[in-house]
Formats: structure tokens, sequence, C-alpha cells
């Protein structure tokens, strides 16, 4: 696979602040944005919506390829639609993410979500945010990233995350949800959670927002694939 227009890919564990970065950075540069986790959530919304079993694996790669999904980008929000009608919050609940967790476990799932994907590289550039968006989808992008940080600090952004939502969790079950699902996405058999041999990890551990925001740019001007701004 080859094409010009160029791709950032920001891979790793859920909670290490990709979905922010990803669109800050996409923001600034102008850049189209794939949230390819938004894609798994919402063929796992779609097969409960429809009665489809979570191990029902041809049916929810039927699913996934006849997905009815319109992201509507508008300012710094993206409103998800599911077949004409707004998901952008039910695709965000714990229980989508674990069901979507499993169904990307699926090899027919991940294969019928390929293309979809691939199809968001336009140009200027396509900012993708995932767990194999370089080892898989954009093998070929010229700045791959694997973004992480500590399991208690990603259980701690979501507990305050969650709290600023009015939603009372507990700090130590977030901790075990995390590191279950971390497990099951590491450990899968098609396309794991891994870094690409060629990606750049970052831990985001003790970085801010802007810190970490700065040092992807830095990087994409140091390669020539943005302008110093
Ligand atoms: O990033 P997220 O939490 O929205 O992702 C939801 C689930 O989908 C998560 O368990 C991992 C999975 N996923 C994946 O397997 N491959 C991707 N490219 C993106 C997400």
């Amino acid at each position: 696979m080859s094409d010009s227009v160029p791709v950032l890919t920001i891979d790793g564990p859920g909670g290490a602040g990709k979905g922010t970065i990803s669109r800050l950075v996409a923001a600034r540069l102008g850049w189209h944005l794939l949230d390819s986790g938004a894609l798994y959530r919402l063929t796992a919304l779609a097969a409960v919506k429809h009665e489809v079993p979570l191990d029902d694996e041809p049916a929810l790669a039927g699913i996934a390829a006849s997905l009815d999904v319109v992201f509507l980008a508008e300012n710094d929000a993206t409103t998800v639609l599911l077949e004409g009608e707004d998901a952008t919050t039910a695709i965000r609940t714990e229980q989508v993410g674990d069901a979507a967790s499993r169904v990307a476990a699926l090899p027919a799932v991940r294969q019928a979500l390929l293309q979809r994907q691939r199809n968001f590289r336009k140009a200027p550039g396509l900012v993708a945010d995932g767990r194999d968006m370089g080892t898989v989808v954009f093998t070929d992008a010229p700045l791959k990233i694997f973004l992480t940080a500590s399991a208690s600090e990603r259980a701690r952004r979501r507990h305050l995350q969650l709290r600023e939502a009015g939603v009372d969790a507990s700090l130590s079950s977030l901790l075990k949800e995390i590191q279950a699902r971390d497990a099951r996405d590491m450990q899968r058999s098609v396309a794991p959670l891994k870094p690409a041999i060629d990606a750049i990890t970052l831990d985001t551990t003790r970085l801010t927002i802007p810190e970490v925001v700065d040092r992807l740019t830095e990087l994409l001007t140091e390669r020539g694939l943005a302008s110093a701004t």
C-alpha cells in the first residue's frame, strides 16, 4: 500500500489520551480524523440493537460491512449517527466499550471494517486513532506513535472524566476493567495491540495534553509533514 496523502497513526491502550490528542492534532493541522474505536463501538451497538449475539462472527461481520454510519464534524465535536439516529453518547458507555472489545477480537469483523477505515485517507492528511492503525491499516504511514500511560493513571483519568459527567464509579473497579480490556486487546490473535516496529512510543503518564500535542507537532515538522507555526 502506498499513498501520497500523509497519515499520522496514534495507537495505544484505552485511556492514554489518544482521542483528545488525535482531535487536537487534526484540528491544528486541518487534517481529517479517524476514530476507529468508534467503528467497533458502533458495530457492537448495532449488534445489540438488532439482537445479534456477540459471538456470532458471520452475522457481526455482516453488520460491520453494512454499518449505516455518518460522522458529522462540527467545530471541535463530532456527532455520530447510526441508522439515522444520534449514537454519540450511546457508544461511549462502559457496556458498549466492553462489547466493542469482544467484537474487535473477531477476524471477520476486522476485515469487514478495513476498507472503510482506509477510505478516511484524504488530502491534506489523516490522523488515525486506534489499536492497529500503524501495524495493519496504514502500514506505510510516515509517522507512527504509540501513546501509552500507566494503568493506574488511565484509571484515574477515567474516574475524573466520569465524575465530571456526574457518574459515580469506583477507582478500583475502573482499574480492573482497564486491565481486563488491555489483556483482551493485547492477547487476541488478530491485530493485537502492540507498537509497530517503526513507531515512536510516548508515555503520557507525566505529560499534559498540550505537551503531547506540541511534541507530536514537532515530530511532524521534523519529518516535513507539517510546517512549523
Ligand atoms: O478506543 P476505543 O475505546 O473507542 O475502542 C473500543 C474497542 O475497540 C477497544 O476494546 C479496542 C477496539 N479497537 C480495536 O480493536 N482496533 C481499533 N483500531 C480500535 C479499537
